[in-house]
């Protein structure tokens, strides 16, 4: 109710009558009148007057599930949205969730992250106030070979709403790491729970560096914000829900073939190691080539420098 309200606010230019609110959404003037007060609470600037209505003077940057879902439309990604103000990591409440039975397409965003997890067991830093942490659960019918394929889709997903949402131009350093400027905004960490040929539920963790002004020196050189690419703060509600708008349409295109075929043009002109040298941290030995894509199962295509045949690379780093 709290998201339809504020969708209905924005959506009007002018004032909307409280009757008129009343009538979308069959509901009566006292329940309207409590939401606008309990929106109120949370931070937004509502005008009402007498005989006109209400008006939405100012929204603050939240990313609560009435802020997402007044901005969201998707048919499932995202249903529900569970706001936390903080937690572990969304990967683990994701995690926690799905056992406890919640349903594919749930979203759970936090504010702050206190074990914030990156690939290869790092920390991901997670501030309040700044970021966007939030992770997708899953329970697809495909087999648990495929899943890895999934963070390719959501990296495109993030280029996309990224984009959207910011007119940013995010690359995507194979498989999931999307650049702004040579510097790193947003990293995504896919985690599953399945049994030999079949998948429990995989969680998809995405965590943008949104408003962050700053960043520790030892990071400063690789990492970077939306907010330092565009000059302006961004509005995280909208970003997520972008994301997932794009993720919904790819997700949809993966699942008819189960494999990335119909995706593969659209991640490669997002791919900013096409055409380029690669060097492949193989654990049996490092060596170097020049990337040439991805296959349909996401895996990099890369020509040897010694001219050998293009061998693809599905493990290991490539820098
Ligand atoms: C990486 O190392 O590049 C992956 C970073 C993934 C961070 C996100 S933030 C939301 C979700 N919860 C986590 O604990 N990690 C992911």
């Amino acid at each position: 109710m709290k998201a339809r309200i504020l969708q209905l606010l924005r959506e009007q230019e002018g004032y909307v009558s409280g009757q008129d609110i009343c009538r979308q959404l069959s509901v009566s003037r006292t329940a309207v009148w409590k939401a606008i007060g309990q929106l109120k609470e949370d931070g937004y600037v509502i005008e009402a007057v007498q005989n006109k209505g209400y008006h939405l003077l100012e929204a603050p940057d939240v990313v609560t599930e009435a802020e997402i879902l007044s901005r969201l439309h998707t048919a499932w990604a995202g249903h529900p949205t569970v706001f936390l103000e903080k937690t572990d990591s969304t990967n683990n409440e994701a995690k926690r969730r799905a056992e406890a039975g919640a349903a594919h397409g749930t979203l759970v965003v936090a504010e702050l992250q206190e074990a914030g997890k990156g690939r290869r067991g790092r920390c991901w830093t997670s501030p309040g106030g700044t970021g966007i942490w939030m992770t997708l659960l899953l329970k697809p019918d495909f087999s648990p070979s495929q899943a890895s394929m999934l963070t390719l889709v959501a990296a495109m997903a993030v280029a996309d709403g990224i984009g959207r949402a910011t007119g940013l131009d995010a690359g995507i350093k194979w498989p999931n790491d999307l650049v702004i400027g040579g510097k790193k905004v947003c990293g995504i960490l896919t985690e599953m729970s399945a049994e030999p040929d079949y998948i429990n539920h995989v969680v998809i963790g995405i965590g943008i560096n949104a408003n962050i002004e700053e960043f520790p020196e030892e990071l400063s050189e690789r990492a970077t914000s939306l907010f330092l690419e565009s000059g302006k703060r961004v509005c995280r509600a909208e970003v997520i829900a972008r994301v997932w708008e794009a993720f919904e349409k790819y997700y949809e295109e993966f699942l008819k073939t189960a494999d990335l075929s119909p995706l593969k043009e659209v991640y490669e002109s997002r791919l900013l190691n096409m055409d380029q040298a690669v060097c492949v941290l193989d654990p049996k030995g490092e060596w170097k080539g020049i990337a040439r894509g991805i296959d349909e199962n996401g895996r990099l295509l890369v020509e040897p420098e010694n001219g050998k045949r293009i061998k693809t690379v599905d493990s290991g780093e490539v820098s």
